[in-house]
Formats: structure tokens, sequence, C-alpha cells
């Protein structure tokens, strides 16, 4: 009885620790997407922009929102609106962009 109960416990924690770490990771993007500044252009929910020739993001596909980012620091991408966004992609690793690009896709359009 004692055994089984421990068993049970030691589960309930691998448990626990899988979804915590899937929350962390999640909470990475969030986290990543206050503190670079995201959320100053895009808006909170990614889907208001403070300009309206700024894109919406929420809800992109996440391929394809990672490689804008990855155009944009590389300088790849440059038009009109690229460079409001540019001046800030020195900041966020290639790493921390891949996190992002989870995150926003994720926002409900
Ligand atoms: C100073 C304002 C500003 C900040 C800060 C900013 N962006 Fe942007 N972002 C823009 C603008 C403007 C564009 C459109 C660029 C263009 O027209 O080429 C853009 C484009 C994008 C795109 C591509 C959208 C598309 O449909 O192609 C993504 C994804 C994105 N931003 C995510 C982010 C993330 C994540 C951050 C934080 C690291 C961020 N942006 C910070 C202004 C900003």
């Amino acid at each position: 009885m004692t055994r089984f109960g421990i068993k049970t416990i030691c589960l309930a924690a691998v448990i626990s620790v899988a979804s915590f770490s899937g929350a962390v990771m999640a909470a990475d993007g969030a986290a990543l997407y206050m503190s670079k500044t995201c959320v100053a252009c895009h808006g909170k929910d990614g889907k208001t922009p403070i300009m309206p020739t700024y894109p919406k993001i929420a809800g992109q596909n996440k391929e394809y929102a990672q490689q804008q980012m990855m155009d944009i620091k590389s300088g790849a991408r440059s038009n009109g609106m690229t460079a409001a966004m540019k001046g800030v992609m020195h900041l966020v690793s290639d790493e921390e962009i891949a996190a992002l690009a989870e995150y926003v896709s994720g926002l409900t359009p």
C-alpha cells in the first residue's frame, strides 16, 4: 500500500515537471514579447498595432513569422516600414526569435 503510494507520487511529480517545462517554454515567448518591446508596436494581443501601417501578427504562421523576423534582422527584408522594426532586432537572438514566432503564432487572430 505504502509503495503504491510512493509510486503514485513519483508519477505525479514526473507529470507536473513535464507540464511545468512546457509552461516555461510558452511563458518564455510571452515574456520576451513584453521585455523586447514587441508589445509597444504590435499591441498586447498582437493585433492592435500602434500604426495602421504596422502588421497584425497574432495567429501568423510560425515558420513565416520566424523567417520574416530573421530577414528583417539581417536586412534581407527591407521596405518602407521595415526600419521601424529592424531597430529593435539587435535585442533578440535567433533562439529568442524562434520562441517569439511560436508565441505570436499561438495568439488569437
Ligand atoms: C518600433 C516598432 C516595432 C517593434 C518594437 C517591433 N516591430 Fe515587428 N514590425 C514592425 C513593422 C513596422 C513591421 C512591418 C515591416 C515591413 O513593412 O517590412 C513589423 C513586422 C513584423 C513581423 C512580420 C509580419 C509580417 O506579416 O510579415 C513580425 C512577425 C514581427 N514584426 C514581430 C515582432 C516581434 C516579435 C517583435 C519584438 C522582438 C517586434 N516585431 C518588434 C514594427 C515593430
